[in-house]
């Protein structure tokens, strides 16, 4: 390889979006496999306003494998790329490039480099699952790249898992589940589909976006640090029920239940981990006032590691409701400028005002 006849580069594109957690997974019972002390459960949000856009190429000019995050180059020598590469290339198959019919051959994929290129189109590193969406889609564009099929069914979320736990989750849409598994090796850890897109038509999710700022404390640290106490576990089978039955009552209290729980659990680290900043706080104030006046959940609330809120709004009236109180209580100032997005239909934005 390296002879002048050699100069071909094969490339693929993908796009994964991010995910968020109602049932958080917060800590590990394997690090290196990055396998959770309980299962989570996520909704896959909309590629439109929170998804990573990655772009692999292989080609034998190439030295070494090199990744650029945001159009900044960064290491890529961290154990997580380390095994997304190595599963990967360990399933790679023989590839025809079409325009000129070279066939790349499985064992080539040993000595090819892959430099890597990807970009967030919403805040890295602050707490709306930038390593979710990342991983995600390095692992699927590296697929569609080396020609990976699976060989049973959630195969490629278990290696996701590898690059962040929360990315096995972003393969599927709708609402996922991240089984934590049994296995020592971990392939029974990965991610199912729950119910798709499509199945909870009248939820609405605005996603308010506080501060865009990087978090101080990393996912990946912050759960080392924390102390699992708290008996999540038995919301679970509840959750699924909800989620299952579209019953927005249970729904609601258990997402903002977990989401508090989790919280708790990161002040009761030691030193304590602070995701939540006063705007935060102010969102669940106004979500929990609303719900008391209204008499039943109307609005639920998760907050990730960071400061920005995920809320679920249990139609299109109670979202456009929603949005124009966030216009009127957190109007662009010196220190909160919070911008929204709407997953899903973009009409009630524009209703909304
Ligand atoms: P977040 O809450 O955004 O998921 P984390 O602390 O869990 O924050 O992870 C952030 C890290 O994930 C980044 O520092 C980077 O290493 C990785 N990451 C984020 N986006 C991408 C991407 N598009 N491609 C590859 N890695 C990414
Ligand atoms: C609060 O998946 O980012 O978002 O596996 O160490 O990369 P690593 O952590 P990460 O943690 C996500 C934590 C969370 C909850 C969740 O997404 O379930
Ligand atoms: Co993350």
């Amino acid at each position: 390889m390296g002879n002048e006849e050699e100069t071909w580069v094969v490339m693929k594109t993908a796009r994964a979006p991010s995910n968020i957690a109602v049932i958080k997974y917060w800590g590990k019972r394997d690090e290196k496999l990055i396998l959770p002390i309980n299962s989570s459960i996520s909704v896959t949000l909309d590629p439109e306003h929170l998804s990573a856009t990655t772009t692999v190429a292989a080609s034998p000019a190439f030295e070494k494998d090199r990744l650029w995050l945001n159009g900044k180059e960064v290491s890529v020598e961290g154990v997580r790329y380390k095994n997304c590469l190595r599963e990967m290339r360990a399933r790679a198959t023989d590839v025809v490039i079409e325009s000129s019919g070279k066939v790349i051959r499985k064992e080539d994929w040993n000595s090819l480099h892959i430099h890597i290129a990807s970009e967030n189109n919403f805040p890295t590193a602050a707490g709306l699952a930038s390593s979710a969406a990342g991983f995600a889609c390095l692992v699927y564009a590296l697929a569609q790249l080396m020609g990976v099929q699976e060989k049973y069914e959630g195969e490629l979320t278990a290696i996701a898992r590898l690059g962040s736990g929360s990315a096995c989750r972003s393969l599927y849409g709708g609402f996922v589940e991240w089984k934590m598994g049994q296995e020592i090796d971990g392939t029974d850890s990965i991610a199912v589909q729950l119910a798709e897109e499509s199945h909870w038509k009248d939820l609405v999710i605005i996603i308010a976006v506080v501060s865009s700022r990087q978090k101080e404390t990393s996912s990946t640290s912050g759960m080392q640090e924390s102390v699992k106490t708290s008996p999540l576990l038995k919301y679970r089978a509840e959750m699924e029920k909800a989620i299952k039955s579209m019953n927005f009552t249970e729904f609601a209290k258990i997402t903002c239940a977990d989401s508090n729980q989790f919280h708790a659990t990161c002040l009761d680290t030691s030193p304590p981990i602070f995701y939540l900043n006063d705007t935060s706080r102010k969102l669940i104030g106004l979500v929990e006032r609303w719900n008391r006046h209204a008499g039943e959940p109307q609005v639920a609330y998760t907050f990730d590691a960071g400061p920005n809120a995920v809320m679920f709004a249990k139609n299109k009236e109670v979202a456009a409701q929603l949005l124009q109180r966030l216009l009127y209580q957190f109007p662009p100032s010196a220190d909160t400028d919070i911008s929204r997005y709407v997953h899903g239909d973009q009409s009630i934005l524009e209703s909304a005002g």
